[in-house]
């Protein structure tokens, strides 16, 4: 290939590379390199150690890739021929201590760093019983179950108290598969293992914080998404009491419809599973209760551990459905 071929080949791929690279870091808002913004004090930590060892890795790579590219040009056997060997270079005493003592040294950082900040990632804050409330989530296939501490429940969107502790009871069910609780606004993932909870909190201002299922969980995993509704305590107080009474019925078929059943099904198409359109299933308690907690075929024991509460809230819903 001639010369000048070559470098105008090289220069196209190079461009070509570092256009790429920098697609994804120009759309994403924060530069790309960064989690989201912070709305909670534990994430805020995990957001300082992101960027305190990620410093230490982005001088690394910067000292390593322009020597490996500096010593491939410098050292390029050019001219010499083929069997020409180059100098043999034996023994560097002070450069190998350098080495060796400046990688512990940035290790022993990076160690002192995370572990001063771990308590306050790990360790829920203390607060008075009034100030708090636990909501226990549930990873299913394929959506988030919130259970709060009257009863109430909500499907895909959890609705929490503002700028209080929220204490959450990562459950993952026995009968399903594995799932992650992930609100990078909030904090880390927290995983959903089936016969374990994992305890985990937050703090946060009012506002929708986006959530995901960062574990492959199935067919719908990408979907398997939902919001925490961060809102006044007074309006918090207001929707876990009407949830949990018989006005808060409707909106709770609604949830569970769309955020359940539609996972997987539509009305009039076959979707993942079959069209549910005129199914005399759509308004047989019985029927849809053993189709809920046995699951059948390809589709998993949804509403295994439903209460009857929920399970009526859903045939209610559907009844209405069923006039089409
Ligand atoms: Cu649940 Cu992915």
């Amino acid at each position: 290939m001639p010369v000048a071929v070559r470098r105008v080949l090289i220069a196209t791929l190079v461009t070509s590379a570092l256009a790429l690279m920098t697609t994804a870091t120009a759309l994403a808002g924060n530069g790309g390199f960064l989690p989201p913004p912070a709305h909670s004090p534990n994430a805020q930590r995990v957001t300082d150690a992101y960027i305190f060892v990620g410093a230490f890795s982005l001088v690394i790579f910067l000292i390593v890739e322009v020597s490996l590219i500096t010593f491939i040009v410098k050292y390029r056997r050019g001219k010499r021929a083929r069997n020409v060997e180059g100098p043999q270079i034996h023994g560097a005493g002070r450069l190998e201590i350098i080495w060796t003592v400046v990688p512990v040294l940035i290790l022993a950082a990076i160690g002192t760093f995370v572990f001063y900040k771990l308590p306050g990632i790990a360790d829920v804050p203390k607060a008075a019983a009034a100030d708090e409330t636990t909501v226990k989530i549930e990873g299913h296939q394929f959506y988030w179950l919130f259970r709060y501490p009257n009863g109430a429940v909500s499907i895909d969107r959890m609705v929490a108290p503002a700028d209080e502790v929220v204490k959450e009871d990562v459950i993952g069910l026995g009968f399903d598969v594995n799932h992650s609780w992930w609100v990078p606004e909030l904090g880390g993932k927290f995983d959903a293992i089936p016969g374990i909870t994992n305890k985990t909190w937050f703090k946060a201002p009012q506002g929708d914080y986006v959530a995901r299922c960062a574990e492959l969980c199935g067919i719908q995993h990408a979907l398997m998404d939902g919001d925490v509704h961060v809102v006044p305590r007074a309006q918090y107080d207001q929707f876990i009491s009407t949830r949990a009474s018989a006005a808060g019925t409707k909106a709770l078929g609604s949830e569970e419809w769309h955020g359940v059943c539609q996972s997987c099904h539509r009305l009039d198409h076959k979707y993942i599973g079959p069209a549910l359109g005129g199914n005399p299933l759509l308004k047989d308690r019985k029927g849809i209760e053993q189709l809920l907690r046995n699951g059948q075929g390809q589709m998993p024991a949804v509403g295994r551990n439903w209460t009857a509460h929920q399970i009526d809230a859903l045939v209610a819903y559907t009844k209405t459905l069923g006039a089409s």
